[in-house]
């Protein structure tokens, strides 16, 4: 959804953009094109390979790039002598550098050891979730974080499971959740248990509110903010947080309704099919 990103965001000639969400750097690179010789974007992830890859797509005078969560914003533009912005995109989720990367432990097709910590110095990794937390914590989780009918028993199945032997890969938590199924239908039935296992390692709701409230004390005035979200839980905090703001007087709602991607970018692009773009400015 570059374009429409482009459009939303509006980037102005020797602006201050901060990319919440750099990845790879495709979206900021973009952004570079609009903001001037004087511009400047920060670009913000909890990834290390993610800003390495930035790094070197985005070798350019005017980029900042940070280590870090972008609840924290704040602080890290403060500590590059800047107090308030033009724009802030946040593009959340995971890149597919994450999703197919096997050590990641992100992919419930993988190998790869159940992890899924974005920032490798954090200690609590899926596999704790898996094999530490109590059964009725993990069927919160599941229920809260994967919207998943079967919680109750997929909570069950694993603390049953791991009596006898630690779940340590991707595949073997994905079967497990297959048995319990009782096989598969268009989606993986593990897909939810998944999503909701990433939500809790990384607190990635939690982070998203504080992200968004610092976008308020951070905008200029006319200043934007877009997000896109790829579910359901996300969007739902999105839209309250844009909602609530423009009844407080501090945003202007742009999206009435959340701009999603083509029918030909989700041909081309299967993973964007669930993208939402919302936008607001800052009053
Ligand atoms: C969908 S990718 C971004 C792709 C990027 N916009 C591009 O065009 O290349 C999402 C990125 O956000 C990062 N991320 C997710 N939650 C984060 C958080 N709370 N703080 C910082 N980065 C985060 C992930 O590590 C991942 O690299």
């Amino acid at each position: 959804m570059q374009e429409e990103v482009i459009e939303m965001l509006k980037p102005r000639q020797n602006g201050v953009y901060i990319d919440a969400t750099v990845g790879p750097g495709g979206h900021s690179e973009e952004i570079l094109e609009h903001i001037g010789p004087a511009g400047v974007l920060i670009g913000i992830d909890r990834d290390d390979e993610a800003l390495k890859m930035a790094e070197k797509r985005l070798s350019d005078r005017r980029v900042v790039l940070k280590r870090g969560s972008f609840a924290d914003m704040e602080s890290m533009i403060h500590a590059e002598g800047i107090s308030s912005v033009d724009g802030v995109l946040f593009d959340l989720g995971l890149s597919m550098l994450q999703l197919k990367s096997p050590d990641k432990g992100f992919s419930f097709a993988s190998d790869g050891r159940l992890d899924m910590r974005m920032d490798r110095r954090q200690k609590l990794s899926a596999w704790d979730v898996v094999n530490r937390y109590p059964e009725k914590e993990i069927e919160r989780i599941l229920r809260e974080f994967g919207e998943e009918r079967l919680s109750r028993k997929i909570a069950r199945a694993i603390t049953t499971h791991r009596q006898k032997k630690s779940i340590d890969t991707c595949s073997e938590l994905s079967a497990l959740v297959e048995g319990v199924y009782g096989g598969r239908g268009r989606f993986h039935p593990a897909t939810r248990t998944f999503q909701a296992l990433r939500i809790e390692v990384n607190r990635e709701l939690d982070q998203l509110r504080a992200g968004l409230e610092a976008t308020s004390r951070l905008l200029k005035s006319n200043g934007r903010l877009c997000v896109i979200s790829y579910h359901s839980l996300e969007d739902r905090i999105v839209k309250h947080f844009m909602a609530e703001s423009s009844r407080k007087g501090l945003f202007r709602v742009i999206t009435k309704k959340p701009l999603v991607p083509s029918t030909e970018e989700i041909r081309s692009n299967p993973s964007s099919r669930s993208a939402k773009l919302r936008s607001a400015e800052k009053i």
